[in-house]
């Protein structure tokens, strides 16, 4: 049988909604919630990424601003421009878009941003919470992908998840999520061997490579829920690091590309603007 599509557009449509009703009661009470986002160099897949979020932002009622600075600026002047939008009251979230031109270092840059505005959930106080399972702010891709999972409804206590892609942003909270859900966790990456043996195993596997097409269908178990976070571009078409046409007749549960999980990453940050921004409500 072939697999149920989780449909990151129409999951999203209604949690902006119910999003746009939080921005909506915040405004009666004279707080519009704002998103600051900084964009560094011209990178053409950050400069969509960006515009989207701006979209995400109008689409709910919100306030977004986009801070674009040039590719030789200089660690300096990135820092300034942090604590600038940390001061500013019209602003609740500030995200720098990631990958930073080589010369900047991503680690001192995040570690600027004031903890409570860091709607990306990447400042080493986020993650901390994020590894001991403490309140704080769920970074957005990974929070949207287990979204995602739970919503087909299956019971993920003691389930085998393996996630594949190590990255600070996607895999090592992903696989901290899931084992906060109780799922047993392997986290592959590129140095693992015997990949397919693993994957095989997976009830949910979650594929953050960023290689066009890189899980196939003998790597997936029967039933199993896929998820797809690869953003790859092959002749100018958008697609998955799933082989979504042949992983879907296998699959229990599989997210597409585009339409998938990216959809589910702006709306988890509009959500935690949101968050950002009633945290600022005084009792
Ligand atoms: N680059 C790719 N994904 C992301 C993300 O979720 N946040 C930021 N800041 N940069 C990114």
């Amino acid at each position: 049988m072939a697999a149920e599509i989780l449909d990151g557009k129409v999951m999203s449509e209604r949690l902006r909604a119910e999003i746009a009703e939080r921005v909506t009661a915040l405004k009666e009470k004279g707080i519009t919630p704002g998103l600051a986002v900084i964009l560094v160099g011209n990178d053409p897949a950050s400069e969509i990424y960006v515009r989207n979020k701006g979209k995400g932002c109008k689409e709910v009622g919100m306030y977004s601003r986009t801070i674009r600075l040039p590719e030789e600026t200089t660690q300096e002047e990135l820092n300034s421009e942090i604590e600038k939008l940390n001061a500013d009251s019209a602003i609740h979230g500030v995200l720098v878009q990631l990958p930073l031109p080589k010369h900047l270092d991503e680690q001192e840059a995040l570690a600027k941003i004031l903890p409570e505005k860091d709607v990306d959930g990447f400042h080493l106080i986020n993650a901390g919470h994020m590894l001991t399972g403490t309140e704080g702010v769920i970074a957005c891709t990974p929070r949207g992908a287990l979204y995602m999972i739970k919503s087909t409804g299956i019971d993920l206590d003691g389930k085998e998840a393996v996630v594949i892609g190590r990255s600070n942003i996607v895999g090592k909270p992903m696989a901290m999520l899931l084992l906060r859900e109780n799922c047993t966790v392997t986290l592959c990456h590129s140095r693992t061997k015997n990949l397919a043996e693993h994957t095989r195993r997976a009830d949910i596997l979650v594929a953050a490579v960023g290689k066009a097409g890189f899980v196939t269908a003998d790597m997936v178990k029967d039933g199993a829920v896929v998820i797809d976070v690869g953003i790859n571009r092959v002749d100018g078409k958008v697609c998955g690091d799933v082989d979504f046409e042949n992983v879907k007749k296998k699959a229990g549960w599989i997210t597409p590309v585009p339409g998938g999980v990216g959809r589910m990453t702006i709306t988890m940050l509009l959500d935690n603007t949101v968050d950002a921004a009633e945290r600022t409500v005084k009792p």
